[in-house]
């Protein structure tokens, strides 16, 4: 891992054939070897809300030297749609067994399939910093996640880092998540999935690389 000249690394892509995901995996595979996974597209098949599906992903792809999660459902919704109720009975809990919980699982089943020296890059999103109507749940989950990556990068073993990246919204979004984020500048998949180079072929860990 200390010398990547001329060497194709073997990265997990989680969501490659995703908005975001799809940038990532042609950005990395420029250079390096791209194992895609989803729950119904990819080489792999795994379910970011299933643990147990996570374990059994990692543990068939062998040694890896970067596990990237461009996924996660979160749910844009009112607050005053949401009640207070236990994780799995309301909307507004759906992320947090998604993109929250299926990332950072992700990231715990990697932390023992990656090889010395080897990174984990999940994804966030600008509404932690930048607040929207109808955004609270997600702005709940993308803060977690980064709290965990700041916090967790200081226990990883055998010199493995954690990143995040916090996208704004993306330029190739839907008109309906784009409407949602009024008066927000859009930027390319292109240019966020850079911040996943950074991530994957850096240094540093603990780092939220926001693109805003
Ligand atoms: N789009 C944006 O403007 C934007 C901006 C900032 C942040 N983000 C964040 O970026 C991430 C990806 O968003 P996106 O817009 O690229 O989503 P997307 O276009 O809906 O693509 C999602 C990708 O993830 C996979 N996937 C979905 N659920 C999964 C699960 N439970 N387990 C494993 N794989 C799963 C999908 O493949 P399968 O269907 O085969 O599972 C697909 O490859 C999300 O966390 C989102 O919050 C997006």
């Amino acid at each position: 891992m200390a010398d990547k000249q001329g060497v194709r690394w073997r990265v997990l892509v989680v969501g490659a054939t995703g908005t975001l995901g799809r940038a990532v995996a042609a950005e990395l595979g420029a250079r390096h070897e791209i194992i895609s996974a989803g729950r119904t597209s990819g080489d792999l098949r795994l379910d970011l809300s299933d643990a147990a599906s996570i374990c059994d992903a990692l543990a068939q792809v062998g040694k890896l030297d970067a596990v990237v999660s461009a996924a996660g459902h979160v749910e844009f919704a009112p607050l005053a749609d949401f009640q207070p109720a236990g994780i799995g009975e309301s909307r507004h809990t759906l992320g947090l067994t998604s993109k929250l919980l299926g990332q950072i699982n992700l990231a715990l089943a990697a932390r023992d399939q990656l090889r010395d020296g080897g990174s984990i890059t999940l994804t966030t999103g600008i509404t932690f910093e930048h607040p929207i109507a109808g955004g609270s749940s997600a702005s709940m989950v993308n803060g977690a996640l980064e709290g965990f990556v700041r916090s967790a990068a200081i226990e990883l073993p055998r010199g493995l880092r954690i990143n995040a990246v916090s996208p704004n919204v993306l330029v190739e979004a839907s008109p309906a998540i784009r409407a949602i984020f009024p008066g927000f500048e859009p930027v390319p998949a292109a240019r966020a999935a850079l911040a996943f180079t950074r991530s994957v072929e850096g240094r540093q860990t603990g780092q939220v690389y926001r693109v805003f």
